[in-house]
C-alpha cells in the first residue's frame, strides 16, 4: 500500500446496463466499496467515490435485437433501474454516471488518440467472420455452431456453455450467424492491438511491488503472465456499431474495445464530478486508487487498464484492486439469463425498510475468499438472531431503562468499577480493531468486530441487571445506564458504514447528529442530562412466512424452467436440406480415450462400406469398454475435421437430456445391419 497518501479514489465496476442488478452485484463490489468509503469518510480521509453503468459491449446490443429496440433504449431502462437500486440500499457513490456520456467519449476517445500518437498500437490484419447479408462483421457473441469439444449444436463463437471451453470462433464446427442465420465468410479487417505480450516486463514489474494484493487477486494476474506463452497482443478496437467510434485514420466503422473504454469510464466520471481537481485523485502521487471488482473482471484492471495507464502515461496506477469471489443463491450460481437471482428492486419492493438486513447479511457473508452462498433462510437468522436479538435488544433495553428510571435524561456516571473499566476498555478499543480489518479488506471481520460490541453491551446489562439493582443502589445503576448509554451511542457511530439506515435511526433516537469515527474512541459521547428521544424498536422480526414467499418465488423459477427445458422447433427446413445429410448404421469396433482430454473418444466404426475414425465427446458418459459392438447412426458425409490432432470423419447422432446427459440414437431392431440409410 503507498505510504503518506493524501486522498483516495475508489471505484466500483462499472455494471453493463443490460440487466437490473441482483444481490450477486451487491455482495461482490458495491457493499464492500461502500463500507470502505463510508468509514473512510468517516475517519475524516479526503475519499471520492465513483461508478457509472457500462454501455457499450455486445451483451448491450444482443438485448436490444432480442427486445426488438435500439441499443440507446436498452442502457437508458437499465442505467435509471440500475441507478435507482443502488440509491435504494444506500450506496453512496458521489457520482454514478454512464459512459454514453459525451465526457465518457471525449474521454476515451481522447485516451485512445494519445497511445496511438505514440505508438502504443500494432496494426494488425486478422480474418473476421463477416455476414453477407447483415453486411457486418460479427462479434463472437454473434456466431453460434457446433462446439468442437462436446458437440453442442448452440456454443458461440467466444464459449461453450454446456462443457464451459472457452473458443474461437474460426474454431466452430458449421458456423452461423445470430444475425440473420447465414453462413458466415471469413473477411480480412484492420485492428489495434495493445501488445501486451512486449510489455509483460513492465506489467509484471508492477505487479510484483503489489503481492499484497488479496490472495486470491495476485494468483490470477500471477497465472496470467505465467501460463503458455504469457500475455498475448489484444485488440482494443472491434468491428461493431455501438460504442465509442474509433477516432483515427482508418478506424471508420469500428469502435473502441468495451474493455478499452470502460474503465476510462472511471476518469470521465471523475471529471464529470471534480471538474476544477479531477486531476489531483490521478495525477498525483500522493493519491491512491482503489478499483472494488468481481473476480471476472481481474485481469481487465490488474493488467489491462494498468497497460493503457503506463502506456498514455501521466496517471497513477491502481493501489489496490480487493476482488470479490461470487456468491450463489441456494446453492445455484446466480444466472441473469436463467432467472436465478434475488433482484435488488424486488427486494426493496418485497423487504420495505430492511436494506440493512440484506447489507448485514451479504457482509457476514460476503465472499471474499472464496465463494459462498446466500440462502434465505441464514439471512433471516442473521436479521432475527443477531441485528434483532443481540444489537437492537440492547439498544432497546437501554432505551427503555434510562426512560423508565430518568424519564430520558442520560444519568451521570459515578464511581467506575474494574468491570466497568474493563468494559469501557474493549468499547474504546473497537474503532481501531474495525479500522485495521476495514483497511485490510476484511469485511467480514469487521463486521463480527462490530457485533462484539453490541455483544459486550449485552453482556454488561445481562451481568450487572440495573432493573434489579435500582432498588438497592440507585448511584451504581446510574453509571450502568451511563456506560449502556455511551455503548449504543458507539455502536451507531460504528455502525455507518455497515448499516448507514440504522445508525442514522439510532442517532435519532439518541437525539444526536451524527458523530465521526475518533469519537467511538471515547466513551462520554452523551453528556450527562443530555435527554433522548422516546424508545422505537430499531427493528422486526422476519417472519417464516416472509422467507417462504421468497422460496416460493426460487421455486416458481424452477418449475418454469422444467417446463420450457425442451427447446423450441428451430426454424423451419427444407427436404432438400435434409437429404443432403448421408447418415448411417455403423458399429463400433473399437474406442478409447483421446489423452488430457475428458470429454473425447476415438472411435472406430464399420460403417457397412469402410472403415473409418470418427471423434465424439462422450467420454462423460460412456467408457469405453462398453460399447464396442454398440449399433449407431453416424452422419456419413460431414467434412472430416481435426480434433486434437485426429481426423474425425463423421458424426455420431445423440440424444440429450434436460441435464445434458447424451445417449446414443439407435435402430430398435436388430436387423438393421451396418450401412443402412437413415431418414
Ligand atoms: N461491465 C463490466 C461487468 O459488469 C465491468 C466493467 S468495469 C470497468 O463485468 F472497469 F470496465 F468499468
Ligand atoms: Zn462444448
Amino acid at each position: 500500500m503507498k505510504k503518506n497518501f493524501k486522498r483516495t479514489l475508489v471505484t466500483a465496476a462499472l455494471p453493463y446496463a443490460n440487466g437490473p442488478v441482483h444481490i450477486g452485484h451487491l455482495a461482490g463490489c458495491y457493499l464492500p466499496a461502500d463500507i470502505y468509503v463510508r468509514y473512510l469518510r468517516s475517519a475524516g480521509k479526503d475519499v471520492r467515490f465513483i461508478c457509472g453503468s457500462d454501455e457499450h459491449g455486445v451483451p448491450i446490443t444482443i438485448k436490444a435485437k432480442k427486445e426488438g429496440v435500439t441499443p440507446q433504449a436498452v442502457v437508458d431502462k437499465y442505467h435509471s433501474m440500475m441507478k435507482s437500486a443502488f440509491e435504494g440500499f444506500g450506496i453512496s457513490f458521489d457520482i454514478y454516471s454512464r459512459t454514453s456520456s459525451k465526457t465518457h467519449h471525449e474521454t476515451a476517445s481522447g485516451f485512445f488518440k494519445q497511445m496511438y500518437e505514440k505508438g502504443s498500437f500494432t496494426e494488425q490484419v486478422t480474418e473476421q467472420y463477416f455476414d453477407e447479408q447483415a453486411s457486418q462483421f460479427l462479434a463472437d457473441r454473434y456466431i453460434m455452431g457446433t462446439c468442437p469439444k462436446c458437440s453442442n449444436p448452440d456454443a458461440y463463437g467466444d464459449q461453450c456453455e454446456r462443457c464451459g471451453s472457452s473458443l474461437s470462433p474460426t474454431e466452430l464446427i458449421n458456423p452461423r450467424s445470430t444475425l440473420s442465420g447465414a453462413k458466415p465468410v471469413l473477411r480480412q479487417t484492420k485492428n489495434w492491438f495493445l501488445p501486451l505480450d512486449k510489455l509483460q516486463p513492465k506489467i509484471k514489474a508492477y505487479l510484483d511491488q503489489h503481492s499484497d494484493w488479496k490472495p486470491n487477486v495476485y494468483g490470477q494476474c500471477k497465472s496470467w503472465l505465467e501460463s503458455g506463452d504469457g500475455l498475448q497482443p489484444r485488440a482494443m478496437t472491434r468491428d461493431l456499431d455501438w460504442g465509442v467510434p474509433v477516432p483515427v485514420k482508418g478506424g471508420e466503422g469500428k469502435v473502441l474495445y468495451v474493455w478499452f473504454d470502460a474503465p476510462i469510464g472511471y476518469i470521465s466520471a471523475s471529471k464529470e464530478l471534480l471538474p476544477e481537481n479531477w486531476e489531483d485523485y490521478w495525477k498525483s502521487d500522493d493519491s491512491r486508487l482503489i478499483h472494488f471488482i468481481g473476480k471476472d473482471n481481474i485481469v481487465f484492471h490488474c493488467i489491462i487498464f494498468p497497460a493503457m495507464l503506463m502506456e498514455h502515461g501521466g496517471f497513477v496506477l491502481p493501489d489496490n484492486v480487493p476482488a470479490n469471489e461470487f456468491l450463489n443463491l441456494e446453492g445455484e450460481k446466480i444466472s441473469t439469463s436463467r432467472n436465478w437471482a434475488v433482484w435488488l428492486h424486488e427486494y426493496l419492493f418485497d423487504f420495505k425498510d430492511k436494506q440493512d438486513s440484506l447489507r448485514y447479511a451479504l457482509c457476514a457473508n460476503a465472499p471474499e475468499s472464496k465463494d459462498n452462498d446466500f440462502t434465505w433462510k441464514e439471512f433471516q437468522t442473521r436479521h432475527n438472531s443477531e441485528l434483532v436479538a443481540i444489537f437492537g435488544n440492547f439498544v432497546n433495553r437501554s432505551l427503555v431503562l434510562t426512560h423508565k428510571f430518568y424519564s430520558g435524561i442520560v444519568p451521570s456516571a459515578n464511581t467506575y468499577t474494574k468491570h466497568d473499566l474493563l468494559v469501557l476498555e474493549e468499547l474504546t478499543a473497537a474503532p481501531d480493531k474495525i479500522a485495521k480489518a476495514l483497511e485490510e479488506f476484511k469485511f467480514r471481520e469487521a463486521l463480527t468486530e462490530w457485533m462484539n460490541v453490541a455483544r459486550l453491551g449485552n453482556k454488561y446489562l445481562a451481568d450487572s441487571e440495573p432493573w434489579k439493582l435500582i432498588k438497592q443502589d440507585e448511584e451504581r445503576v446510574k453509571t450502568i445506564m451511563n456506560i449502556s448509554l455511551q455503548i449504543c451511542c458507539n455502536l451507531a457511530i460504528l455502525a455507518e458504514p455497515f448499516i448507514p439506515f440504522t445508525s442514522a435511526k439510532l442517532f435519532g433516537l439518541l437525539n444526536l447528529s451524527p458523530l465521526r469515527w475518533v469519537s467511538a474512541k471515547q466513551s462520554n459521547n452523551l453528556a450527562q442530562g443530555h435527554s433522548i428521544h422516546k424508545d422505537e424498536l430499531l427493528f422486526s422480526k422476519i417472519e417464516d412466512a416472509e422467507i417462504q414467499v421468497q422460496l416460493d418465488k426460487l421455486s416458481a423459477v424452477k418449475a418454469a424452467r422444467q417446463n420450457t427445458g425442451v427447446k423450441p422447433v428451430k426454424q423451419e427446413t427444407s427436404f432438400d436440406d435434409f437429404s443432403k445429410m448421408d447418415i448411417r448404421v455403423a458399429t463400433i469396433l473399437s474406442a478409447e480415450l483421446v489423452p488430457k482430454t475428458d470429454k473425447l473418444m476415438k472411435l472406430q466404426l464399420d460403417t457397412g462400406f469402410d472403415k473409418r475414425t470418427v471423434v465424439s465427446g462422450i467420454a462423460q458418459w460412456y467408457k469405453p469398454e462398453n460399447i464396442v459392438g454398440q449399433k449407431v447412426c453416424l452422419l456419413a458425409n460431414l467434412a472430416p475435421r481435426k480434433i486434437k490432432g485426429i481426423e474425425s470423419q463423421g458424426m455420431i447422432l445423440m440424444a440429450e437430456n434436460q441435464d445434458g446427459e447424451l445417449s446414443f440414437v439407435l435402430p430398435s431392431k436388430e436387423n438393421i445391419q451396418n450401412g443402412a440409410d437413415v431418414k
